[in-house]
């Protein structure tokens, strides 16, 4: 995706733009979590500060988010800002809260032409004010679509997430509401923030970094990776539509085996 640094890019509509390999029809995977990472590098190599980076980001992720669409996706999950990324400088802090707020504002109406459900995964504290008055929004605003589920992580940690789960279901063991010896994997899962999401099937990181940075530890355990090496700002559809068949070439045995000298037994 090539896109000019600060200006309003228009990505094509889902179906609209380039042709999807007819191998992925009915192939999807379920849930895709997306770390988008790579965008201060790809701006510093050439010669930008690193917010011009983040800008390119905004049609990258547009687009990703058609090609999702296109491809019947049912939830995809966007690491835009961790609990860890306060410790950048103010300036890029401030940039980051002002920038989301700003794409989430002018992109939410297209998204709603695409019958996309916009979800706030995150927590509040230190979130400025201003931006989860805009996610609050875009939820309400597109609540009732059936399409895609996009689940904007915005100052998100997994194990602040699992934290949290754990003070509710503690707090609710000592009100007598829950019964400690039957806590099972479905009540965590009820209180993740947002309740009873599916399990990610494949996890993309772009920029060639090879770590998850506290990324749906929880949901992703069992999560198929792909590490690109294009920096967020290079990503699009169609390199996510190649790492979507990469993903369906794979094997997922869940921990079971088949013997392939004697078959099933
Ligand atoms: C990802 O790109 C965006 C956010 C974390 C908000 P980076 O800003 O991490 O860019 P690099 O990884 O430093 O190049
Ligand atoms: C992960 O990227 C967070 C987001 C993409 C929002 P970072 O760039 O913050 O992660 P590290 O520092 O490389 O682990
Ligand atoms: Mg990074």
């Amino acid at each position: 995706m090539t896109s000019v640094v600060g200006d309003y890019v228009q990505v094509a509509a889902p179906g609209a733009g380039p042709r999807m390999p007819d191998s992925l029809k009915g192939k999807a995977p379920n849930h895709i979590a997306l770390i988008m990472d790579g965008n201060g590098r790809w701006a510093n190599e050439r010669g930008l500060p690193r917010t011009h980076g983040h800008q390119a980001g905004e049609a990258a992720l547009m687009d990703i988010i058609a090609g999702a669409v296109q491809a019947g996706v049912q939830y995809l999950s966007v690491y835009a800002f961790s609990t860890e990324n306060w410790k950048r400088s103010p300036q890029e802090v401030r940039f980051l809260m002002g920038y989301s707020r700003q794409v989430l504002r002018r992109r939410r109406d297209e998204l709603n032409s695409w019958n996309v459900r916009i979800h706030w995964a995150g927590r509040r504290p230190r979130l400025w004010s201003s931006v989860i008055k805009e996610l609050q929004q875009a939820e309400e605003l597109t609540k009732n679509n059936t399409g895609l589920n996009l689940v904007m992580c915005v100052n998100y940690g997994g194990r602040t997430e699992l934290v949290d789960a754990i003070k509710t279901i503690a707090a609710g063991a000592k009100e007598g509401r829950i019964n400690p010896g039957r806590i099972t994997e479905a009540t965590v899962s009820k209180h993740l923030y947002i309740p009873h999401m599916p399990d990610v099937d494949l996890l993309i990181r772009t920029s060639g970094e090879q770590r998850t940075s506290n990324f749906l530890p929880w949901q992703a355990a069992y999560a198929e990776m792909i590490f690109t090496p294009e920096a967020f700002p290079e990503y699009d559809r169609t390199t996510l539509w190649r790492d979507m068949e990469i993903f369906a070439s794979r094997d997922r045995r869940f921990g079971g085996a088949v013997d392939q000298a004697t078959g099933p037994l």
